[in-house]
């Protein structure tokens, strides 16, 4: 085998996300489809033949999903900041960063269980903001990749963005359902359709870092000798 513990570390997030996250999106596209569909021709008194329960399953995998992209963003900042951690001998020149950052790890998920759990706006609102803050903060330690110059096609910076829409979601399930005039509805169509795309180029960009990061035992070489801009390394 040509890979070493870290490298199949990085494997990780790439697999979770295509073994269990992206098939979840499918199913969710779908229901989400025919939730649309259903609330459309009930209301215009039309017959149809959908069963009444694709919004609850719409809403019951949307829970699981939104912790699923979660979860798939913390490991994906975990492998930049422990792989520096453990195998760069970082720990031992900066520790207090590390276990606080350990710490901000752990954060991050009880503040995303608490938000399951709150039912008034006020406390939706603040786990919401606090898990979303957990993720932001370890997205910009010095370890992680964020790709800055191009913004428009980073794997970071989409990674970002979908994460806080997902957290977005969950947070106003309660709205969409009480809200008689559809807005809050209507919102969450809007930006989880942006989501929709987003994640589709998220899935490109992923195979494109995994296809631009070197094994480890190869890494020194590369970085030390390729030219990254004029793309060429020595014969
Ligand atoms: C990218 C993923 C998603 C897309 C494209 C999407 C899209 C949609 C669409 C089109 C509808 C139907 C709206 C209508 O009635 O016209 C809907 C309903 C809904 N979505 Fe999503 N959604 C996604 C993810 C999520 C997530 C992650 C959650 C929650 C955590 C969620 C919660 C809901 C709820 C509660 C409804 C109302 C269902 C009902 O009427 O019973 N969605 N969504
Ligand atoms: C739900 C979809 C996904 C989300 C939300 C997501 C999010 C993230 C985030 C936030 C990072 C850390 C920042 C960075 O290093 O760029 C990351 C890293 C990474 N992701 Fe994803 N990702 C997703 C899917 C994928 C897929 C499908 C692949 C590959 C096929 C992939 C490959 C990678 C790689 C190679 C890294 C770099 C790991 C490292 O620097 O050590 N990701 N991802």
């Amino acid at each position: 085998m040509t890979l070493n513990l870290e490298d199949y570390y990085i494997l990780l997030h790439p697999a979770l996300a295509i073994v269990v996250g992206f098939p979840m999106l499918g199913l969710i596209a779908r229901l989400a489809w025919q939730t649309r569909q259903r609330r459309l021709k009930t209301a215009s008194g039309e017959r149809n033949a959908i069963q009444t329960s694709v919004g609850t399953e719409h809403l019951r995998l949307g829970r699981w999903f939104s912790s699923v992209v979660v979860g798939l963003s913390l490991l994906g900042l975990g492998n930049s900041i422990f792989s520096t951690m453990v195998f760069k001998g970082g720990f031992s020149k900066e520790p207090l960063r590390y276990v606080l950052l350990s710490f901000m790890f752990l954060a991050t998920i009880v503040s995303l269980i608490l938000l399951y759990q709150a039912k008034p706006k006020l406390w939706r609102g603040i786990f919401a903001t606090l898990t979303g803050m957990g993720v932001i903060i370890l997205g910009s330690q010095k370890e992680v990749f964020r790709r800055t110059n191009e913004w428009y096609i980073s794997h970071y910076y989409y990674g970002i963005v979908l994460t806080m829409l997902m957290i977005f979601s969950v947070a106003i399930v309660p709205d969409i359902y009480q809200d008689r005039k559809n807005r809050w509805r209507n919102v969450h169509i809007i930006l989880n359709t942006i989501a929709l795309v987003l994640f589709i180029v998220q899935a490109s960009l992923g195979a494109r870092d995994l296809l631009e990061i070197p094994l480890s035992w190869q890494e020194a070489f590369i970085s030390g000798k390729c030219d990254f801009v004029l793309k060429g390394c020595p014969k």
